[in-house]
């Protein structure tokens, strides 16, 4: 008989993991075959308290005995009180908040909001980017799925990321100085019709390949920015809420941007987005007729995942958490470094860390098939782990465990990893990492 999931569900990312998940809590999934994974994924990099939280569960049973949904114009207790958080949170002027449901979708709207305010329509984005697969927002979402559905809108534009292991104009090697953003500048200002409106990007892009911007980066775009009046706008769907170590992605550098979105880290696994803009862009934008209902937005029960979300990062310090657990992360990974020359490059910032796989340090060639072969093994040995893609390179492996994971957990993910390199290598144990 033919497999359920293949006769019933859409392949929307071409095929389903061969196991069916019947639990999860904390960081581990339970199998309906009775196994036991370890979730280095954090679900789809949102449950940040691990799966099923207490304090989540029990703010969305208390909101389901009270109130769910709503008309859009009709306001309830945990949305106010989630935007009073938010504002709280981020810097002045970023004090409006729109709560939504999707990153793509706050993406969606930010981008809106930069072309109401500045009446101009080009939006610049990096190479290797991915900021959701709407088709306005994936116009700039350069790591991947353009080809195949017609036309993007116009304007769209792409800069070289800041990806200094393989320099993308083979001028770095190892540490970035930024050339690649000045060179990326100079070619929007040839390609541009006179109508910049906004540059959008992640402050560590993730799914392009955990590439961390070197210090002073976001205060050049801030300058390259203000220069041509775009709007600044990052996405911290990843990164937002402690994943890096700090709060906001953005506070490495002190650069706040115009218009900030946050998702799945926010709802911790429920779906919840906010797009965040100063009152000045609010206000200007309204005058000019903003409009963004949709079915769910300023929905009661996300927002009431979002305020236990906030409340429990805060409590249980896991911003810090995150910080130290990646520092040793990164550690233990820098060792089996030392026993796999496959291993190329270990890099991140907090818990959002990368193993780049490549067929020799010197090539640096991408080891495509063998990223895909581990990510296999590993899921067979009980860690869940996934291989990060940008256009036809997918070799780069991204660990991102929910902040509170403990250093047993990380112990055995590096382990397991080891294993898998070594079974999938065809080489044996000794001299193994520790
Ligand atoms: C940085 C970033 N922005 C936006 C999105 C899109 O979010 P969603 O899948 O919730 O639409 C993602 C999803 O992976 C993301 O990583």
């Amino acid at each position: 008989m033919q497999d359920p999931r293949e006769r019933f569900l859409i392949r929307y990312a071409g095929g389903f993991a061969p196991l069916v998940v019947e639990r999860a809590e904390g960081a581990w999934l339970e199998t309906t075959d009775g196994r036991r994974i370890l979730d280095f994924t954090s679900g789809q990099i949102c449950s940040t308290l691990g799966h099923g939280h207490p304090r989540i569960v029990a703010a969305l049973r208390e909101t389901l005995d009270s109130v769910v949904h709503l008309n859009s114009w009709m306001l309830s207790e945990p949305v106010l009180a989630l935007a009073e958080r938010l504002a709280a949170l981020f810097p002045e002027p970023l004090d409006k908040v729109i709560l939504l449901n999707t990153g793509s979708e706050a993406n969606e709207v930010a981008l809106k909001l930069a072309k109401l305010r500045t009446g101009r329509f080009e939006v610049a984005g990096l190479t290797r980017s991915f900021h959701g697969l709407l088709t306005g927002i994936a116009s700039v979402n350069f790591s991947m799925a353009h080809a195949g559905y017609g036309p993007l809108l116009p304007g769209s534009y792409a800069i070289p990321a800041p990806y200094a292991y393989c320099c993308p104009v083979r001028h770095c090697d190892g540490r970035c100085d930024c050339t690649c953003l000045d060179v990326g500048f100079e070619l929007l200002d040839q390609a541009s019709v006179g109508s910049l409106a906004a540059f959008i990007a992640e402050p560590v892009l993730s799914t392009g390949g955990i590439i961390v911007p070197p210090d002073g980066y976001f205060r050049r775009v801030r300058e390259l920015c203000e220069a041509r009046g775009m709007l600044l706008v990052l996405d911290e769907a990843q990164t937002g809420f402690g994943r890096l170590g700090t709060m906001f992605g953005f506070e490495h550098e002190g650069v706040a941007p115009d218009v900030v979105t946050v998702s799945k880290t926010l709802g911790g696994g429920v779906p919840l987005a906010a797009t965040v803009t100063s009152p000045a862009i609010e206000e200007d934008c309204v005058a000019k007729g903003f409009l963004h209902i949709t079915s769910h937005v300023s929905d009661p029960l996300p927002a009431a995942a979002g305020l236990a979300v906030l409340d429990v990062i805060a409590e249980e310090g896991l911003v810090e958490r995150a910080r130290e657990r990646g520092d040793y992360l990164i550690a233990r990974l820098l060792e089996l470094q030392a026993g796999h020359e496959q291993i190329g490059d270990v890099r991140g910032r907090g818990l959002l860390v990368g193993i780049e796989l490549v067929e020799d340090r010197a090539t640096k060639r991408p080891a495509n098939e063998l990223g895909a072969a581990v990510t296999a093994e590993c899921l067979a040995r009980g860690l869940s782990m996934n291989i990060v893609r940008s256009g036809s390179i997918a070799n780069c492996f991204r660990l991102a465990p929910p902040l509170n994971v403990t250093e047993e957990e990380i112990d055995l993910a590096v382990e397991i990893l080891d294993a898998s390199l070594r079974a999938t290598l065809g080489v044996t144990p000794a001299g193994a990492a520790r």
